[in-house]
C-alpha cells in the first residue's frame, strides 16, 4: 500500500503540472516551431501531388490518394500556431497575419475549401485530370496566402 502511494504520487503531481502547463500561454518559439513543422508536413504531402498536377512526375494514383488524405487531415492544424504573441522571432510570417487577421482567416478558409473539394472529387471517383486540376487549385491557394502573409 505504502509503496503504491509513493509510486503514484509523482504521477499525480506530473498530471497536475501538465494541466497547469496547458492553462498557461504557449511559448512563442514553440508556436512558431509547431506551425513551421506542420507546414513542412504540408510540403511532404503536397509536393508529389503538385508534381503530378504539373506533369513533372507520372501520375501515381495510390500515392496521390494517400497524400491527399494526409493533407486533408493536416489542413486544420497550422493555424493554431499563430498565437497572439508569436509575431516576432525566427519566423517568416508577416505582420499582416496579425494586423489583417480577417484576410488571413479568409485565406485559410479558401485553402480548406480547396482541400475539401479535392476530398469530394476523390469520394466521387473523379478522373485523373480532375484530380490533377484540383491539386493545382490547392497549390494556388497555398501561393495566394504566401504572397500576402509569408516573407
Ligand atoms: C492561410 C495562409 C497559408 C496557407 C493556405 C498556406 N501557408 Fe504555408 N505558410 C504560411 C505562413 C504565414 C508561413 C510562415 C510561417 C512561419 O515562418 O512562422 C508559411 C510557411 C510555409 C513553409 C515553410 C515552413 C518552414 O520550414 O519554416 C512551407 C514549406 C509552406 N508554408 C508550405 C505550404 C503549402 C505546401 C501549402 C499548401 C498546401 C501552404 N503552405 C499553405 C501561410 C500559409
Amino acid at each position: 500500500m505504502k509503496k503504491y502511494l509513493l509510486r503514484s504520487l509523482p504521477v499525480a503531481l506530473l498530471g497536475a503540472l501538465m494541466m497547469t502547463g496547458t492553462a498557461q500561454a504557449v511559448d512563442p518559439e514553440d508556436a512558431i516551431e509547431y506551425r513551421q513543422g506542420v507546414f513542412k508536413a504540408f510540403s511532404w504531402n503536397f509536393g508529389p501531388m503538385a508534381g503530378m498536377a504539373q506533369g513533372e512526375i507520372p501520375f501515381n494514383e495510390e500515392m496521390f490518394l494517400q497524400r491527399a488524405d494526409q493533407l486533408a487531415r493536416l489542413a486544420d492544424m497550422p493555424w493554431q500556431g499563430f498565437t497572439e504573441d508569436s509575431d516576432l522571432g525566427d519566423t517568416d510570417a508577416k505582420m499582416e497575419v496579425w494586423e489583417d487577421a480577417d484576410t488571413f482567416e479568409q485565406k485559410i478558409e479558401e485553402f480548406k475549401e480547396e482541400v475539401a473539394a479535392l476530398e469530394a472529387l476523390i469520394d466521387e471517383g473523379a478522373e485523373e485530370m480532375q484530380l490533377r486540376r484540383q491539386a493545382g487549385n490547392i497549390g494556388q491557394s497555398c501561393q495566394a496566402c504566401h504572397d500576402s502573409f509569408r516573407d
